[in-house]
């Protein structure tokens, strides 16, 4: 392998950045390039100012903020004191990914480009702004931006003469290489967690805590179509401390049976035990996996064959197969034009990694174990709002979760991973443990005693307003006004009786609306004391809306003019689902599963759909071309979920 010349950094809140940048990773291979791939925060930040040549591939979360994985380089690299001829020596390239339906879109691309140029670095190219809304999503601005880039980096470093590309068929070599131990599994294997033991260092990501669950409790009606739950754990001794509007991360698992359906297509005994060896010097293990290990606790446990895969999947799968007819498919899968019909594929439907695997049966059967961890990506944490406080339950963390389950023309209704996990743990049956960490969420309370907060949460939107209310009312901070919608007070009106018994003590004013009782009605009455009432449609508040607080007063970010208050408006985006939504960009077809569903639809598998009439793409592109922006967000089957769509009054995920 050549001497790493290029230098990949990526910042990715939901692997997409970190996709792109493996994608960059494997080019350059091909073009017989050296290039190392890491995560901002996990490159040594200092050793910057000896880089020649580096590309940053940056997506934008939260409302214009860094993902986690590249915060501690965003604080370095903004520092005041940096020298303007820090990165002299720099040539750069900053590729974003964002979602042009945010405010501040690729913000932080943008920011770094601007920043990088301050410091010195020499701009390779304009920025490049991937954007979720494009009809083909952000490969419409990545593919030929990364050509360009090519002919840029090509002229600096040319290859070793007498070297011709590896074509793209061919196979790169493994990240890893699986060594099988011929000898009795043992038992202990399974379940092994790299967990956090007891120090004084808060849980992270590398060492979540492995809390007890206490109590998994449907708050919803048994009648209501969602299944909602109210979760406990015990964080005793595990240095966990968090205010309110702080999120949990949960790490889950992949279920029993699709491990089992997994290691059936891939031919793959699930005792079987191995250790993991790097095939370059500085990449390392993911340090999850404990060596030895299991085959069971490598698919349940890191790789997430649930997730719908991308188009770099197929590339690889593509590059492995050995059987003609399902070679040429997946080839065209991962070409440029084949990206219509994959959509219609996968990401409509979202058909899930197994799910493929089973439709390319010869192929998976044939895939090289080595490969496993180059095709398929690590299971990423999800995070949830903190529903309770620490000075109202110490030693006690509760979380709201809606479980995510719809059905799309596939005859399996759809499953989140991580909430239908959830669901399934039950205490009552043994010991249930759950990896997790907390960390700052982005809506902050005032300090002042004094100032009275207004709260607007529908749904499980409210759990961090729960969180809130406990933890000022144990502070004696009273002036607490709180908007809950949801469909009908017997049914999803969570925490009924808390809110009542806090309006009684006169902590809490509580304005509730039920979107499927009594059309025409006020539904937002102001409470007891009649002081005045807002109209309002009984249909759900408008996503900005879902989870605001205005806080009024000075001291609190508010700002005084004379005796005019102005009030500051939090808003948090905590769709952690919503990006995949909107990849979805036309109509995703996805309506939330109801029992009573129309007879489900098998679709055959690509490869007998293959003799068909191509996929013609206009019903989505007309449907796209008619969107309006900004686009209406609304929320979806509950708090969770917000859905923008392109058009069409009712939201998907409301029945
Ligand atoms: C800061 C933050 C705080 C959060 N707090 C909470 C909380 O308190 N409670 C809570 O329940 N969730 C919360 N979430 C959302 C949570 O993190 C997960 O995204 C959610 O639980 C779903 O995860 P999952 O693994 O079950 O689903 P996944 O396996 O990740 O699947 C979700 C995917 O399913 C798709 N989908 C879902 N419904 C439909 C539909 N009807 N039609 C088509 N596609 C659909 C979407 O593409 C979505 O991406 C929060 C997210 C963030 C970012
Ligand atoms: C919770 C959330 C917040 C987001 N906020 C922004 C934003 O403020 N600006 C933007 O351009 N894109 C935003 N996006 C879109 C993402 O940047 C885009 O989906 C990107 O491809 C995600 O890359 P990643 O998977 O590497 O994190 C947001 C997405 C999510 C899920």
């Amino acid at each position: 392998m050549p001497a790493p010349q290029l230098l990949v950094l990526f910042g990715s809140q939901t692997g997409t950045a970190q996709d792109v940048s493996e994608r960059l990773g494997r080019e350059a291979r091909r073009r017989r390039l050296g290039c190392r791939v890491r995560a901002l925060d996990s490159y040594p930040v200092v050793n910057l100012i000896h880089e020649p040549l580096v590309i940053f591939v940056c997506a934008t979360t939260g409302q214009g903020d860094p993902p986690d994985n590249m915060k501690n380089f965003w604080r370095f690299i903004f520092r005041k004191n940096l020298p303007s001829t820090a990165l002299c020596q720099m040539d750069f390239a900053v590729l974003g990914l964002g979602d042009s339906s945010y405010a501040k879109f690729n913000f932080v691309a943008k920011k770094l480009h601007r920043r990088l140029l301050q410091l010195g670095g020499s701009a390779l190219l304009p920025a490049c702004l991937g954007d979720d809304q494009h009809e083909l999503g952000p490969d419409a601005a990545v593919d030929p931006w990364l050509r360009a880039l090519w002919g840029k980096v090509l002229g600096l470093c040319p290859p070793p003469p007498g070297l011709a590309d590896i074509p793209p068929g061919v196979p790169l070599p493994s990240k890893f290489s699986l060594l099988f131990l011929h000898e009795v599994p043992s038992a202990g294997s399974e379940g092994q967690q790299v967990a956090h033991t007891g120090s004084r260092e808060p849980p992270s990501e590398s060492q979540p805590f492995l809390a007890p669950m206490i109590s998994n409790q449907r708050v919803t009606g048994p009648s209501h179509f969602q299944d909602v739950r109210l979760i406990e754990f015990d964080i005793s001794g595990s240095a966990i401390s968090f205010t309110a509007g702080d999120v949990v991360l949960i790490r889950p698992s992949n279920s029993a049976a699709h491990v089992q359906q997994f290691c059936q297509a891939l031919g793959l005994d699930p005792d079987q035990l191995f250790t993991l060896h790097p095939r370059e010097p500085d990449v390392l293990p993911p340090a999850r996996l404990p060596q030895p290990c299991s085959v069971r606790h490598l698919v349940s446990q890191y790789l997430d064959i649930a997730s719908v895969p991308r188009r770099s999947f197929f590339e690889l799968l593509a590059c492995l197969s050995l059987h003609e007819l399902e070679r040429e498919k997946l080839l065209e899968f991962s070409s440029a034009q084949g990206q219509e019909e994959l959509f219609e594929y996968c990401n409509r439907p979202r058909r899930t990694i197994v799910e493929v695997l089973c439709d390319f049966p010869h192929t998976a059967a044939a895939i090289p174990p080595d490969y496993l961890l180059d095709l398929i990506p690590a299971i990423r944490p999800r995070a949830f709002s903190i529903a309770s406080s620490m000075l109202a339950h110490p030693s006690r963390l509760q979380i709201l979760v809606a479980v995510v389950q719809f059905q799309t023309r596939l005859k399996e209704p759809r499953r989140g991973l991580c909430s239908s996990w959830l669901a399934s743990l039950d205490p009552g049956q043994g010991p249930v443990r759950v990896p997790l960490w907390v960390r700052p969420g982005s809506l902050a309370f005032p300090e002042m005693p004094d100032v009275p907060v207004i709260m607007v949460g529908p749904g499980t939107g409210v759990a961090p307003f729960r969180a809130a209310i406990q933890e000022r009312v144990a502070q004696d901070r009273t002036r607490n006004v709180l908007f809950f919608g949801c469909r009908r007070r017997d049914q999803d009106f969570y925490w009924e009786a808390e809110w009542q018994e806090l309006e009684k003590r006169g902590c809490l004013t509580l304005v509730p609306a039920f979107s499927r009782e009594q059309v025409g009605v006020c539904a937002w009455g102001l409470g007891k004391e009649g002081r005045g009432s807002h109209s309002a449609p009984t249909r759900p508040l408008p996503c900005r809306s879902r989870k605001c607080m205005c806080s009024t007063g000075s001291g609190s970010g508010g700002r005084s003019c004379g005796s005019c208050w102005t009030a500051r408006v939090h808003t948090s985006t905590w769709q952690g689902e919503r990006s995949q939504v909107q990849r979805e960009r036309a109509q995703p077809e996805g309506q939330p599963h109801a029992p009573s569903a129309t007879a489900p639809l098998a679709t055959p598998s690509p490869c007998q759909r293959m003799s068909r009439k191509p996929w013609c793409p206009s019903s989505r592109r007309r449907a796209d071309s008619a969107a309006p922006t900004p686009l209406p967000i609304w929320p979806g089957s509950s708090g969770h979920g917000a859905f923008r769509l392109r058009r069409g009054p009712e939201p998907l995920g409301c029945p």
